[in-house]
């Protein structure tokens, strides 16, 4: 598949990585340098390039939305039309100081993006676990015990699509319902990523959240 990484920092850039490895066609963008940009896709292999928004978007069959929830705004401005996409969203809806979901309860960011973007296929996938979960993930793709990552959405073309790519990223996909679902996973990913950063005990009780499905 050719896919475009909107927000190409921790999560956009290790994932993106994994995408282009796996096969795909990676186009990196939206870095606050264009080198790093570069980089990024030098490090990914031959897959993979640095673009603008626009260029990550046009002729993606899925975009990974991998930004803060403050530059979503300017992401979107830039990216120009998205009707039709699948677009997987990882993107939390946090406040600055990045402690509290400004978004929750009775919403989500996936939801909210979803009425930003009524045309677009949502699909809320990789925010259930802190970026560090991802890094052994590539090198022990292949072995059995897989841990699982939910993802919700209301269009079952896009959904189709982001349990392939949860798939090349090395875990089980764990269809978790329809887009309003991602009301429960965004705070659950916060929970799991304030335990991974809380001392000793935060990463192991994290990791075994992760593999609730096992
Ligand atoms: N990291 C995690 O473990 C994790 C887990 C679950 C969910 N999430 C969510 O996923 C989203 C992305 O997280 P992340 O950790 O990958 O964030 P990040 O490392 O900060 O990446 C965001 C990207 O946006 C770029 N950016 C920021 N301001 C910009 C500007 N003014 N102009 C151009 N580019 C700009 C950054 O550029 P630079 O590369 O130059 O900094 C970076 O590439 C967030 O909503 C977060 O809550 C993250």
């Amino acid at each position: 598949m050719r896919i475009g990484i909107l927000g190409s920092g921790l999560m956009g850039g290790k994932l993106g990585t994994i995408f282009a490895r796996a096969g795909h066609e990676v186009v990196f963008s939206y870095a606050r340098s264009q080198k790093k940009l570069e980089q990024l896709a030098r490090h990914a292999g031959k897959k993979a390039r640095a673009g603008t928004l626009a260029e990550a978007a046009r002729d993606a069959d899925a975009l990974l939305l991998a930004v803060h929830w403050l530059r979503m705004d300017d992401v979107l401005q830039q990216v120009g039309d998205l009707t039709g996409k699948v677009i997987v969203t990882c993107s939390l809806p946090m406040n600055v100081d990045n402690t509290e979901l400004v978004i929750g309860l009775t919403s989500s960011g996936a939801e909210a993006l979803a009425k930003w973007l009524p045309k677009a296929r949502i699909v809320c996938a990789f925010n259930t676990m802190p970026s560090e979960v991802l890094f052994p993930v590539y090198e022990a793709r292949r072995k059995a015990n897989r841990a699982s990552l939910v993802y919700c959405g209301d269009d079952s073309h896009g959904k189709k699509i982001t349990a392939e790519l949860i798939r090349d990223v090395g875990f089980d996909p764990v269809d978790a319902g329809p887009l309003r679902i991602a009301r429960y996973t965004e705070p659950f990913a916060l929970l799991v990523g304030q335990l991974a950063y809380k001392g000793k005990e935060g990463p192991e009780l994290a990791y075994r959240f992760e593999r609730f499905g096992k």
